[in-house]
Formats: structure tokens, C-alpha cells, sequence
């Protein structure tokens, strides 16, 4: 069996929970692996919403693994609030959620870093979600890190000597911020002995088996490709790879185990935080799709920036993680519209280019093609047949551009809301 994967192609937000929920049902492990409390995964049932943060959107499903791979940082306050809340719903988290002991831990002074860093950047900061992501991953690559692993050994002691870290670090910024150390620092450690009650695996191992034993993967990717720690517009980016390839690094599975790789892009694009946004509107018409999109963070309830697709970035997606299959998303926040765009190229510094370039800082302008908009309700569309002509022209236009097909159309967010097309 393989090892498939759903990534989101843009600046995050694309949708994976709802596609990851959907697709569960056809695969009986679910695993994320990279990222931590950053992501913020909605799912819908009827008319209520439940955004999960660490665990996988496999969650939901009766029967499946759902996996906290090695390439995760976890909080272990943030995942049993989530986990105490999916169990008041009914769900045996218990008995559905496996931990990889090789994840990294973020600890709370790894919070109070992350927002000692941005405080520091001043206006050129990075518009991070203060989880504590960069430090704890940071401390990951740079050998300090404390895993999951280390709560069953000398724990406490290892906890003191990288916290007495932190605090000298922390001494050396001019930094003050109402956080309440000793108080997160007593919850954590009663969350860390409620983390403890998880399995706790080797995930290497335990992956390989699952495949052998003919069970297939999906791999849960969190935040998106123009955000990736190598590929993303650096430094305005998240600390972890979130292209195809961290879904190898993050589980311990071989490349050549990977099938199929899901492309998760919205008819349109937005962005939290800062750095570069070439289609960016700053407009009513940016205004208009933030509302009818609901674009506000699920993780921070920040306003997102809202614009036009763009396919230059699209295609740099789909280059890096060899994507085989495009799965659109909110299409109906469209309908109605005039006219849409794309963006089909750049003019960067004034020169024609097709590229995503380098330096994050270059005066990019995007060009444009114009496509006439669709009357009508995507939402209520069951079929491809139902579908406008002004729709699939556009969608066309895409798969020509990308050279990928768009397998599935998800047109609003309920689980009926989604088209597979053939
Ligand atoms: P999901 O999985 C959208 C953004 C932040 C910031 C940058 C770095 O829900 O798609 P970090 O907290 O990682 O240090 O922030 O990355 N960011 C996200 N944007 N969706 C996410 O996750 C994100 N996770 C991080 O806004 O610009
Ligand atoms: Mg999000």
C-alpha cells in the first residue's frame, strides 16, 4: 500500500481538514507530519464546525489510526484541550490517536520566545500564530529540543535545563509580555502526564507495518507549500517543510512508498501574516471575499488577506511536491462575480516572468486573465453536469496551465458539498 499525501499549494487555509475528513473515509490511517498548533483544520457537521489543531482530520472517522508524526511539534496544553473537546462529542480519542515519541515538544517558554522574536522584528515581523513553532523547531535542529520521547525518562530534569535556556535567551531582549510562567508552566506539566496516557510509538516502525499489512496512509499536510521553511518566501514563512517531501522526513517512510500526492488550492488565494502576495486586493472586491469566503484565521481569528489566484505559484506547488491530483476548493465563494482573474505571469522590477522569485522584497505586479463569472449556485451542484459553462472554462484553464487534473470540486463545506469528477 502507499503512503499518499494532501498538501495545501498556497499560503495555508486552503481547506485540508475538510478534504482530509472526506477522504478518511477510503483510507484507514490518517497521520500529520509537520507542523504543530499553527494549523487549524475546520471540519463541518450540519451547522456546527470543529477545528482541530495537532490532531488528524481523520479523527471523525469510526475505525481509523490517526498518527502524530515524528516531523510534528506538539503542545501538550493545546492538544488536550483539543482532545478533552472531541471527547465530549462522543468520539474515543483515546482510542483513535497515536503520538510518535520522536515529536518535539513545544514548552511554554518556547511561546514566550516566539513572541520575544516578533516583538523584536518590529514592523518587519513575520505575523507568526505565537505557538511557539520557530523556537521549538529551532531547538529541534539545533540539538536542544526535549521529545515525547523524554516525558518517560529524567523528564523533569531535562525540562529545567533547557527552560534555564530559554530564560537566558529571554534576558537578553528588552521584552515584556503579560504571561503568567509559573501558572502555564504547572498546567503543562499535568497536560504533559495527560499526553503520557497516549500510545506512544515508534512511528518508523509502526508506518512500515501499517503499509506492509496493506493498509494505506494519507498524509495530512498542514500550512502550505508558499510557506515551507526551503521553498516559501523565506523569511516569511512557517519552520517546517510542508511540501511532499516532509511527509517522508516526517513519518519515516521512503519516497518510493508515496502514491498518490492531493494539491489542495482555493479558486482564489489568501494569506495571514506577512510577506509577499502578489495578487493581493486591497479593494472592495478583496473585501467582498474575505466576507463571503469567512477569511478570518481559525487558529488566531485574524482578518486574511484576500486575491486572485495565482498560477505562477500554483505551478511552483505543483513542481516541488509532484502533485497528481488537484482538489479545488470554494469555487461558490466566486459565484455571482462579474468577471475573475488570474494570474497567468509576473512582471517582476518591470520584466516579464512566469517564475516565483527569489528576492521576497522585488516589486512583483501581476498579469492578468480575465474570465467571465458564473450565474447560479456551485453549492447546489451534485454533478458535473450541473456545473456552469463560464465555471468550467475557468477550471479548464487551470488543468491546461497546471497540467494536472482537477479531481475533486469541493463546493462549500459540508461533506456533500464535494464533486468527484472522473
Ligand atoms: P493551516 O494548516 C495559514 C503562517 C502565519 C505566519 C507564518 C509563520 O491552518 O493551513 P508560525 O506560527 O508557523 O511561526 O507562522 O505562517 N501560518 C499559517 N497560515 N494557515 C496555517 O495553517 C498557518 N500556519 C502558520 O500566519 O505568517
Ligand atoms: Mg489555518
Amino acid at each position: 500500500m502507499t503512503l499518499d499525501v494532501v498538501l495545501g499549494l498556497q499560503w495555508g487555509d486552503e481547506g485540508k481538514g475538510k478534504i482530509v475528513d472526506v477522504l478518511a473515509a477510503q483510507y484507514p490511517v490518517v497521520a500529520r507530519f509537520q507542523g504543530g498548533p499553527n494549523a487549524g483544520h475546520s471540519i463541518q457537521f450540519g451547522s456546527t464546525s470543529f477545528v482541530l489543531h495537532s490532531v488528524p482530520s481523520g479523527v471523525f472517522r469510526k475505525d481509523a489510526i490517526n498518527i502524530i508524526g515524528n516531523g510534528v511539534v506538539l503542545d501538550p496544553t493545546i492538544f488536550r484541550q483539543e482532545c478533552e473537546a472531541i471527547e465530549a462529542l462522543g468520539v474515543p480519542v483515546r482510542e483513535r490517536v497515536r503520538i510518535a515519541k520522536r515529536a518535539h515538544l513545544i514548552l511554554p517558554t518556547h511561546k514566550l520566545l516566539d513572541a520575544a522574536d516578533e516583538a523584536a522584528l518590529g514592523k518587519s515581523k513575520i505575523g507568526s500564530t505565537l505557538k511557539g513553532i520557530g523556537p521549538a523547531y529551532s531547538d529541534k535542529t539545533g540539538r536542544n529540543g526535549l521529545r515525547v520521547g523524554d516525558l518517560l525518562e529524567d523528564f523533569r530534569l531535562k525540562y529545567d535545563t533547557l527552560k534555564q535556556k530559554h530564560l537566558a535567551r529571554l534576558a537578553q531582549y528588552q521584552f515584556t509580555y503579560p504571561f503568567d510562567l509559573a501558572a502555564a508552566e504547572a498546567r503543562w506539566m499535568e497536560d504533559v502526564e495527560y499526553l503520557k496516557s497516549f500510545p506512544l510509538i515508534d512511528v518508523e516502525y509502526e508506518t512500515n507495518a501499517l503499509l506492509d499489512e496493506g493498509k494505506a496512509i494519507l498524509a495530512e499536510g498542514a500550512q502550505g507549500s508558499m510557506l515551507d521553511v526551503d521553498f516559501g518566501s523565506y523569511p516569511f514563512v512557517t519552520s517546517s517543510s510542508t511540501a511532499c517531501a516532509g511527509a517522508c522526513t516526517g513519518l519515516g517512510v521512503a519516497p518510493r512508498r508515496i502514491g498518490k500526492v492531493y494539491g489542495v488550492f482555493k479558486a482564489y488565494c489568501t494569506r495571514v501574516g506577512s510577506g509577499p502576495f502578489p495578487t493581493e486586493l486591497n479593494d472592495a472586491t478583496g473585501e467582498e471575499l474575505r466576507q463571503r469566503g469567512h477569511e478570518f484565521g481559525a487558529t488566531t481569528g485574524r482578518p486574511r488577506r484576500t486575491g486572485w489566484l495565482d498560477i505562477p505559484a500554483l505551478k511552483f506547488a505543483v513542481m516541488i511536491s509532484g502533485v497528481t491530483d488537484l482538489i479545488m476548493m470554494k469555487a461558490d465563494v466566486l459565484d455571482g462575480f462579474d468577471t475573475v482573474k488570474v494570474a497567468c505571469g509576473y512582471r517582476v522590477d518591470g520584466k516579464r516572468c512566469d517564475r516565483v522569485p527569489y528576492d521576497v522584497f522585488a516589486d512583483i505586479e501581476p498579469v492578468y486573465k480575465e474570465f467571465k463569472g458564473w450565474k447560479g449556485d456551485l453549492g447546489k451542484c451534485r454533478r458535473e453536469a450541473d456545473l456552469p459553462e463560464e465555471f468550467k472554462a475557468y477550471i479548464a484553464y487551470i488543468e491546461q496551465e497546471v497540467g494536472v487534473p482537477v479531481r475533486i470540486l469541493s463546493l462549500g463545506p459540508d461533506r456533500e458539498q464535494t464533486l468527484i469528477r472522473q
